[in-house]
């Protein structure tokens, strides 16, 4: 079976509050991710067969955070600034190669 999508896309934007455990839009996951779906349309790579970037709630990684899954890879990362979006964008999405210094763990069956 083929994936409706090539790459789709989960940030976290899940917001608790201060004094709790971390969580990921404190770290500034809305911005990156609105940033993200911008490239991807910008780069004509948004749609059926290519790439869907999507809103997630808690992914239960927060102390990891603020953390990103590209599925169907199961590939978790990690990422500060607009930087490391076009590095997973440019060598992840379009290139196929997994940018190793972002991974927060390997996918399974890799560890
Ligand atoms: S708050 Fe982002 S993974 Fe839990």
């Amino acid at each position: 079976m083929t994936s409706f999508y090539q790459h789709h896309v989960f940030f976290c934007l899940n917001q608790r509050d201060p004094g709790d455990r971390p969580s990921c839009a404190n770290c500034g996951s809305q911005a990156m991710q609105e940033y993200a779906k911008r490239r991807i349309k910008a780069l004509g790579l948004a749609g059926e067969g290519k790439v869907r970037i999507n809103k997630a709630g808690c992914l239960d990684r927060c102390e990891l955070g603020p953390v990103l899954v590209v599925y169907p890879d199961a590939t978790w990362y990690t990422y500060v600034d607009e930087a490391d979006i076009d590095e997973i964008i440019d060598s992840h999405l379009v290139g196929g190669r997994i940018v190793e210094r972002l991974v927060i763990d390997a996918p399974r069956g890799e560890v």
